[in-house]
């Protein structure tokens, strides 16, 4: 069975849900190691008070028994602690009594950069707030949730996926000059696998590229707009016999410009990808745009939101990258028992002789 991940949440809704299918049973979960990847994407710096609200948690409703999976599909919810706030206004039935709260007033106000202008087209709301709730990157909390599980199976075949913010000094100093001007700033995020063995993805049809996957997975992601692979766009620049990584008698490679991925096939050598993001579109000095109510022109919406979340995605990117890996890795090793995953993996490196 394949691994799969659906996800559903508004970002000021009552909780953000995701559902795994396809995981084996047998896996350990612990609580602590989840709680600590939704803490780690809720700091950084630069981002809003909202992070102070949420508390995030992970809550499981179904497909764990004592910690470990059951081979059935895992229900993982992170609640919205800040829904409180907002009940009528995000209230699932139509509201009861006066309106109170947050989230009672439609918005006509759409900023450039974000979901509200397209989605209201698209969709038909009024309110460009029925675009926006789920447009937000909010809900990358409990995608975040599910890449901490499929790091726990990843690690059982011994690999690792760390995310980063590339330059991080230079980011914090960009993000100080960003808040004085009441301005906000991107970044680029890079993402390493190691203990990937060779043969993860496939050159066999063009859908289940490693690197297929891995660009779509990152680029997924709310405000990621380039995506690396290896030394991606720079081998544009070099020659061939610069750009490529001479084969050693045992197999290795004394260099990574192809970011351990050739041909959509993992090769052994350490899985490595960046992505790019662009600055927050939010903004405190709203830009120029049109009151879809009246039709005048007048400035965007300003709401509450963070200078930079550069560092918070390197967490998102990590899990997202994290979830590829477990998908290929089951597809490559299969079991609905965790212990044959770990034995058939064991199997094939000892076939391959890969040390
Ligand atoms: C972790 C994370 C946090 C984000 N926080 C904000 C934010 O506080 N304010 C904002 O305007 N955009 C934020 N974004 C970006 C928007 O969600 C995104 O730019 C918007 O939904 C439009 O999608 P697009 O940039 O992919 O076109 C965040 C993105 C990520 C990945």
């Amino acid at each position: 069975m394949t691994l799969r991940l659906s996800s559903a949440g508004e970002s000021h809704g009552p909780a953000l849900v995701a559902i795994l299918t396809g995981l084996p049973a047998g896996l350990e979960l612990d609580r602590t190691a989840v709680d600590a990847d939704l803490k780690r994407r809720q700091e950084g710096y630069g981002r809003s008070p909202r992070q102070q609200i949420e508390q995030d948690r992970v809550e499981v409703l179904a497909g764990l028994r004592h910690g470990r999976t059951l081979g059935t599909p895992l229900a993982l919810v992170v609640a919205n602690v800040d829904h409180k706030n907002w009940t009528w206004g995000m209230s699932p039935w139509p509201p009861e009594g006066a309106p109170t709260g947050k989230g009672t007033k439609p918005v006509t106000l759409p900023r450039p950069g974000h979901a509200d202008l397209p989605g209201v087209l698209k969709y038909g709301h009024d309110d460009v707030r029925n675009s926006l709730e789920r447009a937000s990157a909010r809900h990358t909390a409990v995608h975040v949730a599910a890449g901490a599980v499929a790091k726990a199976l990843l690690a059982t075949i011994g690999i690792r996926v760390v995310g980063s913010t590339v330059d991080e000094e230079q980011l914090r100093v960009r993000i100080d000059e960003a808040r004085s001007a009441r301005d906000t700033v991107g970044g680029i995020v890079e993402v390493r696998a190691t203990g990937v063995p060779p043969g993860l993805g496939t050159y066999a049809s063009k859908d289940d590229r490693l690197d297929t996957r891995l660009a779509g997975a990152l680029m997924g992601i709310q405000a990621v707009k380039g995506v690396e692979i290896g030394d991606g766009f720079l081998l544009a620049s070099l020659l061939g016999s610069q750009a490529h990584d001479e084969i050693r008698t045992d197999r290795r490679r004394d260099t990574n410009h192809a970011g351990g991925i050739e041909a959509g096939i993992s090769n052994g050598e350490e899985i490595i990808v960046r992505a790019a993001m662009k600055p927050l579109p939010t903004l405190m000095k709203p830009l120029a745009s049109v009151d879809l109510a009246t039709g005048e022109a007048a400035n965007a919406l300003v709401e509450r939101s963070d200078v930079a979340a550069v560092e918070a995605l390197a967490v998102v990117a990590e899990c997202a990258v994290a979830w590829e890996l477990a998908v290929l890795a089951l597809d490559k090793f299969g079991g609905d028992l965790v212990d044959d995953f770990v034995v058939a993996h064991a199997a094939y490196v000892e076939r391959i002789a890969w040390a």
